[in-house]
């Protein structure tokens, strides 16, 4: 996407070849900068403090890392070490266990003369794919966005979203956003409420700026405020990204997100989740007994950072010093309260024949896949 009228992804190569360069996240949306990763220990370093975030991102960053690793040492106790290193970076977004696989799959029987090379040729592909899969989960929903804007007759759209699944949390146009974009550059009339996202502020301080760089209208709003507007009318759909999908389709992402689903259903409001194959653990049926849901330093909570009347960055401490804090970073959002998962491969219903007639070729199901959905009118409520 676009910054300044420059186009950027949220990771590339750099010029030398070799290194890799990342939106520094922890500095949006006051500067804009790019950190270069050169070790392995840089690319974990990146995950873990969230200068990279966003399940897809995460992925693609720790791809990377592997490539960084291998060029230093391409042995099997390289590898292992690197790999078992990254996997510890963040627990919940199945990507990064994804992406682990996918490149050590790609490099592990090879000579290790051949490793490095073969990685970095793996790590392009794999952000090329990302950026692919995201532009058509951006076709698919915003054939969702058009029913529903037939549906209320021309109408301006108000659709909420939850922290940052924009092209920040991806390689470019992210996943929950791509739709809105895509829908905006159409002519859609789409105006976006954008949950602040406490406690670290995805949606404030990065869905925010990226709305604004792609000029799309929005309004960041407590994360309290959602019900609100929806018992007011004000909501035509949420729509928001997942760290891990279950294969029955069970949704965990950013910690607040079951609420906004429990409120959009007691509302009737369309809630969609859009998110690429790679986010489906197959292997599992229940997200609320098997995600391993990330619990972060509780100073996450316990002190907010932002920008001063002199522009300096300054961090401060809310609530009294030595109360305790916790610090969820996720919370799952059962299957029953979403309206439908929007896919690269198209949306379906957020069960596990939906998803397994997208997926056939995924192992571990068992059921009568249903016919894929064909209208998007069968997605509403
Ligand atoms: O803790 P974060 O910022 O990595 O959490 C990100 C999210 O919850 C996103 O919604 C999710 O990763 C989907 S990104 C396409």
């Amino acid at each position: 996407m676009n910054v300044d009228g420059t186009p950027y992804r949220s990771i590339t190569l750099a010029s030398d070849g070799w290194s890799v360069e990342v939106v520094d996240q922890t500095k949006l949306p006051h500067e804009f900068i790019m950190a270069r990763l050169t070790t392995l220990d840089d690319a974990a370093s990146a995950i873990r403090t969230m200068v990279v975030r966003g399940a897809p991102l995460i992925g693609a960053t720790a791809a990377y890392g592997l490539a960084l690793a291998l060029r230093s040492d391409s042995s099997d106790a390289s590898l292992s070490t690197a790999c078992d290193l990254l996997l510890q970076t963040r627990p919940t977004a199945v990507n990064l266990r994804w992406a682990i696989d996918a490149m050590r799959e790609a490099v592990a029987a090879l000579p290790e003369t051949e490793r490095a090379t073969a990685a970095y040729r793996r790590a392009a592909v794999l952000c090329d794919d990302d950026v692919a899969t995201n532009r058509a989960i951006g076709k698919h929903g915003l054939g969702l966005l058009l029913a529903l804007h037939d549906k209320q007759r021309g109408d301006r759209l108000n659709i909420l979203t939850h922290c940052n699944a924009g092209w920040l949390a991806t390689v470019d146009w992210g996943t929950a956003l791509a739709p809105i974009y895509m829908a905006h550059d159409d002519g859609l009339p789409v105006h976006v409420w954008v949950d602040e996202t406490r406690p670290r502020n995805q949606g404030a301080n990065l869905t925010a700026w990226e709305l604004a760089q792609h000029g799309v209208p929005h309004t960041i709003i407590a994360d309290n405020t959602g019900g609100h507007l929806m018992q007011h009318g004000l909501v035509d759909c949420c729509i928001v990204g997942t760290d891990r999908t279950t294969a029955s389709g069970d949704v965990c992402n950013k910690i607040g997100t079951y609420l906004k689903a429990l409120a959009a259903h007691d509302n009737g409001v369309p809630f969609y989740v859009a998110l690429p194959g790679t986010t489906i653990d197959w292997s599992i049926t229940d997200g609320v007994d098997q995600i391993p849901i990330e619990e972060r330093d509780a100073r996450e909570v316990t002190q907010v950072t932002g920008r001063d009347d002199q522009g300096s960055q300054v961090t401060v401490t809310i609530g009294p010093a030595g109360s305790a804090a916790a610090n969820y970073a996720f919370d799952v959002t059962p299957a029953r309260l979403v309206t439908a998962l929007i896919t690269e491969r198209g949306p379906c219903p957020a069960n596990a024949d939906g998803l397994a007639a997208l997926y056939p070729e995924a192992a571990g199901h068992t059921g009568q896949p249903q016919e894929r959905i064909r209208n998007e009118t069968d997605l509403m409520p």
